[in-house]
C-alpha cells in the first residue's frame, strides 16, 4: 500500500482518487500522525508529501519524520512536499515577493530523461501543461537532485535523485488541470512495483473493516435520505454491523412525488433494514413559515434535522452514532482545512451546523470518496443500477428549488411539475446522460393565455446539468423540439404553472440549485 502524508492542501483527496483510478491501494494520513512507529507498522511501499499551506521558512512548519528517507521506497514530493524534501535532504528553499506562481503555466523538458515522465511532451508542442499554487520556491537543489523540467517561474519544476527513487515536483499533477498528470502517477506507482491490482471490491472490505473498528459494539442511526450517498451509506453499514444499525429516515415536507413511500418500502422490504419512517413534514415546514433567505432556510433545516435526530437517537438505546453519506465535495466546499480561511459557498446542511453539543458522534464512511465512486461502490453492494444512477438530491430537498417563501401550494406545484419534467427526460432516454434535473418554482407569478380565459400562475425553470463532480457543470444542451414539448407537457399538466423558462447556466458562475 501506498501512504500519503498530508500536509494541508485542498486537493490531497485528489491524489487518493488519482491513485485508486489506477487501482493503487492508498491510505491518506495527515503529517501529526506520521511518527516512525507509525512508518514501520504501515510499511508503505511508496510515499507521497501533498502540498500545504504552510511555508518551509518557517520555523516549526510540518515536517515528515526523518526515517520516511531511510524506508528505501520511492517518495513523491508535490508542491509544499517538494519544498519539505528539499530543505529536509540539505537544499535550499526561499519565500517572499517575486516566488509565487499560481494557475497555468508550462513546463519543457530537460536533456536528460526520466521515467517518471514517460508519455510527456509528446504532443509535438514540446511542452506539457500543468497547475501552479505555490508561495514559496526552491532556490537550491539538495544533493543528488538533478533538474528534469523548468517552467518560466520554477526552475526546479521536476526533479528527481534517480538512485535513491525520490521525486519532487513543483506544480500539482493530481488536478485536471495538469491533462497528463494520471500518467506521471502512473509512471510513480508502476516504479514502486504497483501491479493495479486493488478494486473497489477491496475498498468495500477495506470500508467495513473500518467502520467495525469505529463503532465496536455500539449502536448506529443512519441518516437515511433514499439519495445515492446515504442509501449506499446505510447499506455499507448493515454490511458491516448488521442490526447495530437502525435507519431514520427523515420526512421533511420537502421530497419529491411518491419519494416516501418508494424509499420506505425499498429499504424496509428488499433490504430488511431496520428503518424508522420519521413523518415530521409539519414541524419542518412550520419553521420554514415565511422564511425566505436561503441560507437561514438551509441553517433551519439543518438545525431540526439534527434535533430531529437527537430525539430519535434518544429512542434507541445505546446509539453513539450517527451515520452519515457525506461525500468529499460536501466536505471541501463546507470547511476549511487546516485553519486556512476558505469562504463557505453555501452550507451543505450534513456538515455544516452540526452543533457541538450533539451527543453523538459521527461515522462517514464516503467521505473520501466522489460521487461516482460511490457510485461504482453501490453496484459493488448490489445495490440495482436504476437506483445507483439516480441524480443527486440535495438533503435540504425542495427548499432550495423553492426560492423566496416555501408554502404548501408551491410545493405540490414543484412536485408536479418535477415528475412531468423527469418523465420527459425519461422517455428522450437522456436521463443517463445528465448528471442532475430538476424543476425550480421561481417566486413570481406571470400573466398568460389559455384557452379564452387569462392565466396568472407561476413561473418555472427548467435545470439540467452535466457534471463529473458536482463541482463544475455546464448546462444540458436540449433541443428545442424537446424544451418546446416539455414546457407545453408542464402548462397543460400542471396547474399553476403558465411558464416555463430554461437555465443556461454553467458552475461557475451559477451554481447547480437555485439557493
Ligand atoms: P450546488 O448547488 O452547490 O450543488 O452547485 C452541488 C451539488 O450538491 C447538491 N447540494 C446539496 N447536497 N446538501 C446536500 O446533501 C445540501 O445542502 C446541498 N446543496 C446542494 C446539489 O444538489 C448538487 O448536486
Amino acid at each position: 500500500r501506498l501512504l500519503i502524508i498530508d500536509f494541508g492542501s485542498q486537493v490531497t483527496q485528489l491524489i487518493a482518487r488519482r491513485l485508486r483510478e489506477l487501482n493503487v491501494y492508498c491510505e491518506i494520513h495527515p503529517y501529526q500522525k506520521v511518527t516512525d512507529a507509525f512508518l514501520k507498522e504501515f510499511a508503505p511501499k511508496a510515499v507521497i508529501f501533498s502540498g500545504g499551506p504552510d511555508s518551509v521558512t518557517r520555523e516549526g512548519s510540518p515536517r515528515p519524520p526523518k526515517a520516511v528517507y531511510d524506508l528505501g521506497v520511492p517518495i513523491l514530493g508535490i508542491c509544499y512536499g517538494q519544498q519539505v524534501m528539499m530543505q529536509d535532504l540539505g537544499g535550499r528553499v526561499v519565500g517572499g515577493e517575486g516566488t509565487s506562481e499560481f494557475g497555468r503555466a508550462y513546463v519543457t523538458p530537460e536533456p536528460d530523461r526520466i521515467d517518471l515522465l514517460q508519455g510527456w511532451f509528446m504532443d509535438g508542442s514540446g511542452r506539457e501543461q500543468v497547475w501552479m499554487s505555490h508561495g514559496d520556491h526552491v532556490a537550491d537543489l539538495a544533493p543528488g537532485f538533478k533538474v528534469f523540467g523548468t517552467s518560466p517561474g520554477a526552475p526546479y519544476a521536476i526533479t528527481a535523485d534517480l538512485d535513491r527513487r525520490f521525486y519532487a515536483v513543483q506544480f500539482h499533477p493530481e488536478v485536471h488541470h495538469t491533462p497528463n498528470g494520471k500518467t506521471l502517477y502512473e509512471n510513480f506507482v508502476k516504479d514502486a512495483g504497483f501491479t493495479g491490482d486493488w478494486t473497489m471490491g477491496a475498498y468495500r472490505e477495506e470500508a467495513i473493516r473500518k467502520i467495525r473498528e469505529q463503532v465496536g459494539d455500539a449502536k448506529v442511526i443512519c441518516a437515511l435520505s433514499g439519495g445515492v450517498d446515504s442509501s449506499v451509506a446505510a447499506v455499507l453499514l448493515h454490511e458491516a454491523i448488521g442490526d447495530q444499525l437502525t435507519c431514520v429516515f427523515v420526512d421533511h415536507g420537502l421530497l419529491r412525488m411518491n419519494e416516501a413511500t418508494e424509499v420506505v418500502t425499498m429499504f424496509r422490504e428488499h433490504y430488511n433494514l431496520p428503518l424508522i419512517h420519521a413523518d415530521e413534514s409539519a414541524l419542518f415546514l412550520g419553521k420554514l413559515d415565511g422564511v425566505s433567505d436561503p441560507e437561514t432556510k438551509r441553517k433551519i433545516i439543518g438545525g431540526l434535522f439534527i434535533e430531529v435526530f437527537q430525539k430519535y437517537a434518544d429512542q434507541i438505546e445505546g446509539a453513539e452514532f450517527l451515520a452519515q453519506g457525506t461525500l468529499y465535495p460536501d466536505v471541501i466546499e463546507s470547511v476549511s482545512f487546516s485553519g486556512g480561511p476558505s469562504v463557505t459557498i453555501k452550507s451543505h446542511h450534513n456538515v455544516g451546523g452540526l452543533p457541538e453539543k450533539m451527543g453523538l458522534k459521527l461515522v462517514e464512511p464516503l467521505r473520501e470518496l466522489f460521487k461516482d465512486e460511490v457510485r461504482v461502490l453501490g453496484h459493488e453492494l448490489g445495490l440495482p443500477a436504476s437506483f445507483i444512477g439516480r441524480h443527486p438530491f440535495p438533503g435540504p430537498g425542495l427548499a432550495i428549488r423553492c426560492p423566496g417563501e416555501i408554502t404548501r401550494e408551491k410545493l405540490e406545484i414543484l412536485r408536479k411539475a418535477d415528475a412531468v419534467y423527469i418523465d420527459q427526460i425519461r422517455k428522450h432516454g437522456l436521463y443517463d446522460e445528465i448528471w442532475q434535473a430538476f424543476v425550480a418554482i421561481l417566486p413570481v407569478r406571470t400573466v398568460g393565455v389559455m384557452g379564452d380565459g387569462r392565466t396568472y400562475d407561476f413561473a418555472c425553470a427548467l435545470r439540467a446539468v452535466t457534471s463529473v463532480d458536482g463541482m463544475t457543470a455546464d448546462y444540458y444542451p436540449f433541443t428545442h423540439e424537446f424544451l418546446g414539448e416539455t414546457a407545453t407537457r408542464i402548462i397543460n399538466e400542471v396547474k399553476g404553472i403558465n411558464r416555463v423558462t430554461y437555465d443556461v447556466t454553467s458552475k461557475p458562475p451559477g451554481t447547480i440549485e437555485w439557493e
